[in-house]
């Protein structure tokens, strides 16, 4: 097994329910009443899945080292009992981000909209994790799935993060992103 794959499969099952499913720009995804986050391929789809979607977590290719420290002092990891709530934001970037250099994307990233240092400021109330999907093969329908975990309190202040995010130079390049909300009830 790939340590680093994880399987999102959206259908029936899962401890996760579907609070709000939105396009937020490009094509929707049929809507699923439950998630269920594996660790792992999932070979056998089961009859009531919508959809599934396959990401895997990777080293980092913008954040400075001074970045990166700054991050690790604050962040914390997914699946803290408190953080019961939770955002699956599968995003696609357009062939022109792609085509860009590494350095023209960090310089878009970073030095334009802020990425890190917007995103410092909510931790460590979010929990994230980043998988990417386009070195998978090229039927992958999004580049990433952005994973995001905090308590009900903290639900408002996600809103304000994922706001000021969309307004940046960087969202500019996204041409597909579907913000999905969950609950933890264990069902
Ligand atoms: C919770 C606060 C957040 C922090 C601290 C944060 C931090 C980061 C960092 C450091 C990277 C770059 C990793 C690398 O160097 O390769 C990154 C990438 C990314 N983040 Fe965030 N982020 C946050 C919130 C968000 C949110 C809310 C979204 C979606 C709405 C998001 C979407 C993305 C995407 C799509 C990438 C990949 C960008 C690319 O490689 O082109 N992030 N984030």
């Amino acid at each position: 097994m790939n340590p680093r794959l994880f399987t999102f499969v959206g259908g029936t099952t899962g401890p996760w329910a579907v609070e709000k499913m939105e396009a937020v720009v490009g094509d929707p995804l049929p809507a699923a009443k439950r998630l269920n986050i594996v660790e792992g391929a999932v070979i056998d789809r089961a009859a009531e899945t919508v959809w599934m979607l396959r990401g895997v977590t990777s080293n980092e290719r913008y954040a400075t080292r001074a970045e990166k420290n700054l991050m690790a002092a604050k962040q914390v990891a997914l699946g803290r009992p408190t953080a019961t709530r939770a955002a699956l934001i599968p995003i696609r970037k357009s062939a022109k981000w792609w085509a860009m250099t590494q350095d023209e994307r960090r310089a878009v990233f970073e030095d334009t909209s802020r990425h890190v240092q917007t995103g410092l400021k909510y931790l460590p109330a979010v929990a994230r994790r980043l998988h990417h999907c386009r070195d998978l093969g090229e039927a992958e329908p999004f580049d990433f799935l952005t994973l995001f975990d905090y308590a009900p309190a903290d639900a408002a202040a996600f809103d304000d993060l994922v706001a000021a995010l969309r307004v940046t130079a960087e969202w500019s390049f996204v041409e597909r992103e579907v913000d999905i909300r969950l609950v933890r009830d264990g069902g």
